[in-house]
């Protein structure tokens, strides 16, 4: 079983691999195959699920080995649904700068609830068969940002029944519960029956 991992993310390489750690599945990177080392997808889709599968298929062509690419965001209910599917993109500048300003537009506001939303596609180039998996993590926003590690937006995300950000929480803690993990356990199940 070999699987491309078709994200230049480090903070996605790193979850999915240890995601994926007892899985028995071969996982390859795009900086181990020159075709695909500088593969940078324009994430053109509406939804997280066309962007996510635009991505597994440039991968996969490219490579010739079948694709796992995943696209995340996170929605805000009070600013109805954003930033979603354009999360990286919203605010130009670093993950801090994004989180700040997503806080300032809250200010404080009580009404937090948000949610992450992960579609992870699976596409193999050799049969052509494609199929998408989603999870999703409940939570709020929390009403300072956090300076422990983590990526995106874990500075600001406190999941149901937690205390903590993620960011707090840590890699093993979030990996029980991410909606990544919740996708990702759905991957491995069908990746197993499939055989690939
Ligand atoms: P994309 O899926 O690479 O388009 O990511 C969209 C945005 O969401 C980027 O700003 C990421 O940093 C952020 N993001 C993706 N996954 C996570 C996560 O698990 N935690 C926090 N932020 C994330």
């Amino acid at each position: 079983m070999r699987l491309l991992v078709a994200t230049q993310n480090p903070g996605k390489q790193q979850e999915i691999r240890s995601l994926l750690k007892t899985s028995g599945i071969e996982l390859l990177f795009p900086n181990q195959i020159p075709t695909v080392a500088n593969l940078d997808v324009a994430e053109t889709g509406k939804t997280f699920a066309e962007n996510a599968e635009l991505k597994a298929r440039a991968f996969a062509q490219e490579s010739g080995i079948a694709s796992i690419a995943e696209d995340t965001g996170l929605q805000v209910a009070v600013l109805g649904g954003e930033p979603g599917v354009a999360s990286k993109r919203w605010l130009s500048g670093s993950d801090y700068d994004r989180n700040k300003a997503l806080l300032d537009r809250l200010a404080d506001n009580p009404h937090r609830a948000a949610k992450f939303v992960t579609v992870a596609y699976f596409y193999d180039p050799i049969s052509a068969v494609g199929r998408s998996f989603t999870g999703e993590m409940s939570g709020e926003i929390a009403m300072k940002i956090s300076n422990d590690t983590g990526f995106g937006y874990d500075s600001i995300f406190i999941p149901t029944e937690e205390k903590e950000v993620l960011a707090k929480l840590g890699l093993n803690k979030k990996n029980t519960i991410s909606h990544r993990s919740i996708a990702f356990t759905q991957v491995v199940e069908y990746l197993q029956k499939i055989n690939l």
